[in-house]
């Protein structure tokens, strides 16, 4: 599948961008540290859905290591594709401090998890790497 190359450069923390890729958003968010602090401190016993939902890993937890693409936890890469029927969740928004759907109301957190409604998945996080300091490759 046809892959593609973004340019970051411009994703100051606590922002984030939305590209097509496969004719689906995916959305590059440039994390805060309150943001990551907040996705690495929640209790994995907590989350609906225990996996990871990471193409670049095979089953894995859910932990937010296993969800950021970058180790000091940054860069989150993820499909804006709502787990429940597939609307685009909105940034910033919803009770965790993440993405909320409003189609039918649908919280994640600040590392994508569902943590409330109807979506049964965290968003999913596509293959992704970076090629060099400011440009992440999708596929
Ligand atoms: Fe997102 Fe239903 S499509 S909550």
């Amino acid at each position: 599948l046809a892959s593609i190359r973004v340019d970051v450069s411009a994703v100051d923390p606590g922002t984030q961008i939305t590209v097509l890729w496969q004719g689906k958003p995916v959305f590059i968010r440039a994390r805060t540290e309150e943001e990551i602090a907040e996705a690495r401190a929640v209790d994995l016993s907590e989350l609906p859905d225990a996996d990871a939902n990471n193409d670049n890993l095979g089953e894995a937890p859910a932990t937010d290591e296993n969800r950021a693409l970058t180790e000091d936890g940054v860069w989150l890469v993820q499909m804006g594709v709502c787990t429940h029927l597939g609307c685009v969740p909105l940034g910033d928004a919803g009770d965790f401090h993440g993405w909320f759907c409003p189609c039918h109301g649908s919280h994640y957190d600040t590392s994508g998890r569902i943590r409330r409604g109807p979506a049964p998945r965290n968003l999913p996080v596509p293959i992704a790497s970076f090629v060099d300091e400011t440009t992440i490759q999708l596929g």
